[in-house]
């Protein structure tokens, strides 16, 4: 069987783990650098400070660069270029979970920063993403959380119609992110991620013109939580039993016009087998590959019927 590239997903006939191509794109050179360190070594408090409050979440995670020869990467307190988080003890493989979710969204041409998976020094598989909050000279592009822009208290309360409509009174371009976002929505519904709070949809503000951020922390929870809910956020007053009319009432609400709604849904559902495949092909152990592809299934069976 033809290796997987630890990046894309996809099959990599060259020799070795990844395509050339996509460690250019993360590290602008086809090089696959050592981590000479583990999950138990990652400094405890890469969120404290306040210049780095925006990596602040839940998960341990780490800024991180690559050392001068580019042979390793090394902890950056400042002037990192990209975020690694490592295998937590409770969610095992979260890495190949995360990196298989940006690969289906990378898929479906949302926009992904690159991302792949490298062994750190105990062999566990980290999670690699390149910043999107970074120039190419290192300099700052500010990100706003829907968190604070919608000066939230409680990540989970609020609804996505309210993060739908902020982006629609910001957005530079008002068309593109609309459907940008109520397509990940979608996305999220379709591989089950009840995670998306409000700390998870943020803007990016680039030459004072926001747009909606790149894709981050897409992960199927379902896979992990038996009784996770369908939606962090309320979607038509409801985070559970969601339909396909529920998502139809978002577009309405978000004023896309019903055609362009339509296409939409058509757009998932020529890709639900380029899903299963980056599924059934990914680095996950067998068993979360098929509760994967199950929580999938019916996803797609709840959107389109069986
Ligand atoms: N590629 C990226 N470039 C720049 N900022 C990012 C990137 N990925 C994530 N972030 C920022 O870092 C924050 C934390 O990252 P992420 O959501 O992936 O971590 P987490 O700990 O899993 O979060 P949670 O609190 O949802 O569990 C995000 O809210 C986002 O603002
Ligand atoms: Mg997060």
């Amino acid at each position: 069987m033809a290796n997987r590239c630890l990046c894309c997903g996809q099959t990599c006939e060259e020799d070795g783990r990844y395509h050339s191509k996509c460690l250019r794109r993360l590290w602008n050179k086809a090089i696959a650098p050592k981590i000479p360190f583990a999950a138990k070594d990652l400094p405890e408090k890469v969120t404290s400070s306040k210049d780095h409050m925006s990596i602040s979440g839940v998960q341990a995670k780490a800024l991180v660069r690559l050392n001068d020869d580019s042979s390793e990467i090394e902890f950056a307190p400042s002037g990192s270029t990209h975020i690694l988080k490592p295998e937590p003890g409770e969610y095992p493989g979260l890495p190949a979970m995360e990196n298989t979710c940006m690969s289906m969204a990378a898929a479906l041409e949302f926009p992904v920063p690159p991302h792949g998976l490298f062994p750190m020094s105990d062999g566990r598989l980290c999670y690699i993403v390149k910043r999107f909050d970074r120039t190419v000279g290192g300099g700052k592009i500010q990100t706003e959380t829907m968190f604070q822009l919608l000066g939230s208290t409680d990540k989970y309360s609020g609804s996505l119609e309210s993060v739908g409509k902020a982006v629609r009174s910001h957005a530079e371009n008002v068309g593109l992110d609309t459907i940008d976002f109520f397509e990940r929505v979608l996305f999220c519904f379709i591989i089950g991620n009840g995670d998306m709070h409000m700390k998870n949809w943020a803007l990016l503000i680039r030459d004072k013109k926001p747009s909606l951020a790149p894709c981050y922390d897409l992960v199927s929870s379902k896979v992990y939580l038996a009784k996770e809910e369908d939606s962090a956020l309320m979607l038509n007053a409801k985070k559970n039993k969601l339909k396909r009319r529920d998502f139809e009432a978002l577009a309405d609400y978000l004023k896309i016009d019903p055609k362009a709604a339509a296409n939409v849904f058509n757009k998932f559902k020529d890709a639900q087998e380029r899903l299963r495949e980056l599924c059934v092909n990914s680095e996950l152990n067998p068993s979360m590959r098929a509760k994967f592809e199950d929580v999938m299934a019916g996803r797609f069976a709840r959107l389109f019927g069986r």
